[in-house]
């Protein structure tokens, strides 16, 4: 039987283990280039087996929040190439997650302060963008209403998906992950009950809904190869205003058997929680024959206990902690050793500096100090 700490070989990497750090937002990128702090949060976290970075924008448009970091300027690649070799010195694993927000997006932060950009004319409604208030300070507004993509426009996104992901290669990543999750511009076309559109790229057939995001996955892998490039979904999430909608089950696994025949690093799903309570557990099962072949990461909420469970299950290969990484930086030995987990502070979650970011410290430090 696997545990989360036997080594696992991902398409010719080695991981050192079956723990996957989750790919968290941080804001601390002041003018959108990761700094010597970001090397160093990383590197602290480097015993995963292998680290998502967070979200990176591949263009201005798809950038939906202040301070996050991007992957599509020369200074952006060369602040990620410090992070990647900080993480390599701690031999490390590490992939960027490459972001595209959608509508998610708020006006002041997008190109000429133009609309966001989506599938439809449609406001993410009650969500609120991190963006420069109208006095100044940063802080939450609600998000802008954006215009709906033509037709012509993906490919152009596709594109910056696909520099995004030489950047990162460039810039020393191991691999990319396309964030096709939590309710952002992917998951803006293959919501069936959003895209509402009535060409090639939406409405009731599921093919339509899967175009642009396969259509991106195809691109990337063609550019990197299909064994660097992940992919993050969330079925059945209704987080940023995403509804249900009448065959989501379908569309969820037909994704899912279309990416199983690309010969992808990984699927990567993070929202186990809004499975279970949507779809209930044996969707998990039924995912997981889906994509069968292909490595398939779990996330969301889970326990040293449940990863175990998971993995026991084979419902997962890997098995991914968000939130436990952020003040636990050595969560793999804490996990290993089953010493206690500290908790995180919300309040440092999203920007500022060293506080709530680099300064948890590692157990053994604060058990046996030197
Ligand atoms: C502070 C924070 C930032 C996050 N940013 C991202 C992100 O950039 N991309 C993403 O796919 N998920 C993001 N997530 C979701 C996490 O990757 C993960 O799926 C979620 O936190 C559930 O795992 P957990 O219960 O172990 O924290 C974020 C979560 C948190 C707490």
């Amino acid at each position: 039987m696997s545990t989360l700490f036997d080594r696992f070989d991902l398409r010719g990497l080695g991981l050192r283990n079956r723990i996957v750090m989750a790919p968290m937002t941080r804001s601390r990128a002041a003018s959108t280039v990761p700094d010597a702090l970001t090397a160093t949060y990383y590197a602290q976290r480097a015993g995963a087996g292998l680290i998502v970075t967070e979200g990176a924008q591949v263009s201005e448009q798809a950038r939906g929040y202040l301070f996050t970091p991007g992957l599509h300027s020369k200074a952006q690649v060369q602040g990620w190439k410090a992070v990647t070799a900080a993480v390599h010195a701690e031999r490390g694993t590490i992939f960027a997650q490459l972001w595209h927000v959608g509508r998610v997006a708020h006006r002041s932060l997008q190109p000429g302060e133009r609309a966001p950009v989506s599938s439809v004319a449609k406001a993410a409604e009650g969500v609120q963008a991190f963006v420069y208030r109208e006095d100044g300070t940063p802080g939450q507004m609600p998000t802008s209403t954006p215009r709906a993509l033509a037709a012509d426009e993906l490919a152009g996104i596709t594109a910056d998906f696909v520099a995004a992901a030489r950047n990162a290669i460039e810039a020393g990543f191991d691999g990319v992950e396309i964030h096709g999750a939590n309710g952002y511009l992917f998951e803006q076309f293959i919501n069936g009950g959003l895209n509402v559109r009535d060409d090639r790229y939406g409405g009731a057939d599921i093919a339509n809904r899967l175009r642009f995001v396969l259509e991106t996955v195809d691109a990337v892998a063609a550019a990197i190869g299909s064994h660097r490039v992940g992919i993050r979904l969330s079925p059945f999430n209704r987080v940023f205003d995403m509804p249900a909608f009448d065959g989501e089950a379908d569309t969820a696994l037909a994704l899912a058997r279309e990416l199983a025949t690309r010969d992808l690093a990984y699927v990567h799903l993070s929202n186990r929680g809004a499975i279970i309570d949507n779809a209930g557990e044996g969707f998990l099962r039924e995912y997981r024959e889906a994509c069968a072949g292909t490595t398939l990461i779990l996330a969301g909420n889970y326990t040293r206990e449940g990863a175990q469970s998971d993995l026991a299950a084979g419902l997962a290969d890997l098995v991914a902690f968000g939130r436990p990484f952020i003040a636990n930086p050595d969560l793999v030995e804490r996990l290993r050793n089953d010493w206690p987990l500290a908790d995180g502070d919300n309040d440092t979650f999203y920007g500022g500096g060293a506080a709530g970011y680099t300064d948890y410290p590692a157990y053994r430090l604060e058990a046996e100090p030197a």
